[in-house]
């Protein structure tokens, strides 16, 4: 009999490394949007919703372990799953299928310069966002928070930290920030750049100020652009958090809750922002707050030498005329629902029921 199995647990068996083969069974352009790495494609779908089972008939599939059927919504699956216990398969389905995935998370440590400091980056796989923990001599700090508040305080506890401090590095407009809950939960102290466009209480960090837990002092770095009050953690002699200001091989889109004149000033910010960056010790990990594409278990930070990066993106920045032509130019598909989801976290407020409704879909806040 096949058996559902749960976005958790499937996420606890990758992350212990479970030998387990994943079929995704969705149309082609579904996977398109994403999709879980290393899952293998076979699109049974338009037969399996007529009641054939089209190509799962005679997939050649390992037969020493698991299979886990994979759909949109954890319906279609169920069938697939059927068909591939008919044929003596140990299989399960996806419960809730991709959507509760949107939720799974896989995290990996950056090693530190300095032993009493740990930071591990925690990463929501399936929409690349990257949220942080620092920690050092029992107190901690999250960054960008965008899991549920369990997610840090569970971590937070394996580790022997009390989170003292919770961060923001904008306000984010791709997910709801989980921030302002966790910080509640912890009892932790919530710092937001320097603003005026959220509606609740929180402590302002300005250019300059400085936040400390053990020996790991951050200081914080207006970098606006992607929005006006994007900021960026430099944590001295180790790495600078920058949101979505930079990532490892972009920048963070400028248009989003601006008019065309507001976007090409937003860029030319960006691109003074990104000199000042580019002119910080070029040993320091650029530790960026999306990636680029779904991320898989296999522990390795997103991150990238800030030297590297700078490398990259020589050309970009030749001009400030050119890049903000370029950037303009490059601008991705505008996401659904980004108005709700700013309105939300303006308000500070998580929405009534299943929030990953909001969140769905592919993550489009970077222009490369
Ligand atoms: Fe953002």
């Amino acid at each position: 009999m096949s058996t559902p199995i749960s976005a958790d647990a499937l996420r606890d068996w990758l992350e212990a490394g479970k030998p387990v083969t994943l079929v995704d069974i969705r149309r082609a352009a579904d996977r398109v949007q994403w999709s879980i790495p290393g899952s293998i494609h076979i699109d049974a779908y338009s037969d399996l919703k007529q009641g054939r089972p089209g190509a799962l008939a005679d997939a050649v599939l390992p037969t020493a372990v698991p299979v886990v059927t994979i759909c949109n919504m954890g319906v279609i699956s169920q069938s697939a799953a059927q068909i591939l216990d008919a044929r003596g398969f140990e299989a399960h389905f996806l419960e809730g299928g991709m959507k509760s995935w949107s939720l799974a998370w896989n995290t990996a440590v950056i090693p530190a310069m300095d032993e009493r400091v740990r930071i591990i980056q925690v990463r929501r796989i399936g929409k690349g966002c990257i949220s942080y923990i620092v920690g050092s001599l029992g107190e901690a700090l999250v960054i960008d928070a965008s899991l549920p508040a369990g997610v840090y305080l569970k971590l937070a506890a394996e580790n022997g930290w009390r989170i003292r401090y919770v961060l923001d590095t904008h306000v984010h407009a791709d997910h709801l920030s989980r921030s302002r809950n966790l910080a509640t939960d912890a009892e932790a102290t919530l710092l937001l750049p320097l603003q005026e466009r959220v509606r609740f209480a929180f402590t302002p960090l300005a250019h300059g100020d400085a936040v400390t837990v053990g020996t790991a002092t951050l200081n914080a770095l207006a970098t606006p652009g992607h929005t006006p009050e994007s900021t960026t953690y430099l944590l001295k002699g180790q790495a600078v958090f920058t949101g979505d200001t930079l990532f490892l091989s972009g920048v963070g889109r400028p248009d989003l809750h601006a008019d065309g004149d507001g976007a090409r000033q937003r860029v030319q910010l960006l691109y003074h922002s990104l000199q000042r960056l580019f002119a910080l010790d070029p040993d320091l990990l650029v530790l960026p707050g999306h990636a680029s594409k779904p991320i898989p278990f296999d522990g390795l930070p997103v991150a990238a030498a800030l030297g590297g990066v700078a490398e990259c993106f020589a050309d970009w920045l030749d001009s400030e005329e050119g890049f903000v032509e370029r950037i303009l130019s490059r601008i991705p598909p505008t996401p659904p629902n980004y108005l709700h989801i700013v309105a939300l976290n303006e308000q500070g407020v998580l929405p009534e029921g299943d929030p990953t409704d909001l969140e769905a879909g592919a993550n489009r806040c970077a222009v490369s």
